[in-house]
């Protein structure tokens, strides 16, 4: 009988030391997830929203409002939809390719590129910081953000 109690004491103890592991591994991993998804990367450093409309209502809506020049309207809510994917009206290659500022209208014309026309704005009024941004975000796949 003695001995049957002392095992079961044992066993209880036992239990009870893995319950508390468990419980405080399982604690551990919920503290530690939301750093790793902080950490991980493949998120965007670029808000199209936060960083690159801002661009266009201060420099651009003069010319690019309702039936803009080139017929670009930049307004929020619909300057995206109207650029990624979809071909220039003056040049051959898209608006914004997704991926590729490079091959992107939009690019080549705030840096001046030769082969697509007049620098944007007019006159190039941007700085190198913001210029890099737009890049930036047509890099990371021109995201709705
Ligand atoms: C003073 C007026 C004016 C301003 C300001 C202006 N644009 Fe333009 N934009 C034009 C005109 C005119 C055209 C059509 C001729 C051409 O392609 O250069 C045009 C064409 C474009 C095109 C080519 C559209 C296509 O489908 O071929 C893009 C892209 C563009 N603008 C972007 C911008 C951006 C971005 C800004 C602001 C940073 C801006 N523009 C500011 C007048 C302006």
């Amino acid at each position: 009988m003695r001995r049957a109690n002392a095992s079961r004491t044992v066993l209880a103890c036992c239990l009870a030391a893995l319950l508390a592991a468990l419980l405080a591994a399982g604690c551990s991993d919920q503290g530690t997830a939301p750093l790793l998804d902080g950490d991980g990367g493949g998120s965007a450093s670029i808000s199209y929203a936060a960083d690159i409309q801002p661009l266009w209502d201060a420099a651009c809506l003069g010319c690019h409002g309702q039936n803009g020049n080139g017929g670009l309207d930049l307004r929020g809510g619909v300057s995206r939809g109207n650029m990624v994917g979809v071909p220039s009206r003056g040049y051959a290659q898209q608006r914004v390719a997704a991926g590729n500022a490079d091959a992107s209208v939009l690019y080549l014309k705030l840096t001046g590129a030769s082969g697509t026309g007049a620098i944007m704005p007019v006159g190039g009024s941007l700085d190198q910081a913001e210029i890099d941004k737009v890049r930036a975000w047509i890099d990371e796949g021109a995201l709705d953000n």
